[in-house]
C-alpha cells in the first residue's frame, strides 16, 4: 500500500514537472552572441516564443515554431501566455537575465539564465558583484536617501532609462555605461553635469 502511494506521488510530481516545463522564461543576454547553447535548444523546442521585439530579434534564427511580440507587459498578457502554456510548449524570451529586472518573476515557470547588462557593466568596470548593490530605476522609483544609505556599505549600480533624473544625484561622481553591445558610450563625471540620453543606461557610483 505504502509502495503504491509513493508511486502515485512520484507520478504526480512528474506530471507537475512536465506541466511546468511547458513554460520557460529564457534569458537572451544583451548581445546577440550571448545566447547559451542551453537557451538555443529550449527556444528551438518551443511551439510558441513570446518576447519584446528586441528580445525576439536576439533569438530569431533559433525560433522553429511561432513567435508573438509582447506589447502590454500587463497581467492580462501574462495570464494569456500561462493559459497557452497549458496546451503548448511556450517560451518567453527576456533580454539579459530574466531575474535582473526581467520577466522571470512574472510567471511560475522554469527560468534559464542569461548574461545581464549588470554582468557586462561590472566586467567593463572591473568590479565584483558582491561589492555592489543593484537598484532598478527602470521600472521603480529609486530615491536619493536609499542610494546614500547603500553607499555607506557598497558601491551602487542603477539600471536606468532616460526618464531617470540624474541631477538628483548632485555632486556624486558617476560612470555612465550606455547602449552596451550597441553604439556603446562610457562617460564619467559629476552627476549634476550629466544628461541621460539612452533607455539602456547603467549608472555606477563607486563607494
Ligand atoms: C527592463 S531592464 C532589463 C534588464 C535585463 N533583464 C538585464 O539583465 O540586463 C532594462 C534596463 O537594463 C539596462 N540595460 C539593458 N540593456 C542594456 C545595454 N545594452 N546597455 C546598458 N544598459 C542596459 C538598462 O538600465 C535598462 O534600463
Amino acid at each position: 500500500m505504502k509502495g503504491l502511494l509513493v508511486r502515485r506521488e512520484d507520478i504526480l510530481r512528474r506530471l507537475r514537472s512536465w506541466r511546468l516545463k511547458m513554460l520557460t522564461v529564457v534569458g537572451s543576454g544583451i548581445c546577440r552572441d550571448h545566447l547559451t547553447d542551453r537557451a538555443k535548444k529550449i527556444i528551438e523546442r518551443a511551439e510558441v516564443v513570446y518576447g519584446s521585439k528586441k528580445a525576439l530579434d536576439n533569438v530569431r534564427e533559433f525560433i522553429k515554431g511561432k513567435f508573438k511580440v509582447m506589447k502590454g507587459f500587463s497581467e492580462a498578457e501574462y495570464s494569456e501566455i500561462v493559459e497557452e502554456s497549458k496546451r503548448k510548449n511556450v517560451v518567453v524570451v527576456s533580454t539579459g537575465d530574466p531575474m535582473v529586472a526581467g520577466l522571470g518573476t512574472k510567471f511560475h515557470a522554469e527560468v534559464e539564465p542569461g548574461i545581464s547588462s549588470v554582468q557586462v557593466a561590472l566586467a567593463k568596470l572591473g568590479v565584483d558583484l558582491c561589492d555592489v548593490v543593484v537598484m532598478n530605476a527602470h521600472s521603480k522609483e529609486v530615491n536619493l536617501r536609499e542610494i546614500m544609505h547603500f553607499l555607506k556599505f557598497r558601491s551602487v549600480l542603477i539600471l536606468a532609462n532616460r526618464r531617470f533624473d540624474i541631477k538628483k544625484l548632485g555632486e556624486l561622481k558617476v560612470v555612465l555605461l550606455e547602449n552596451m553591445c550597441m553604439n556603446e558610450r562610457v562617460r564619467e563625471g559629476l552627476a549634476s553635469e550629466m544628461e541621460l540620453s539612452s533607455d539602456y543606461t547603467i549608472i555606477f557610483i563607486r563607494r
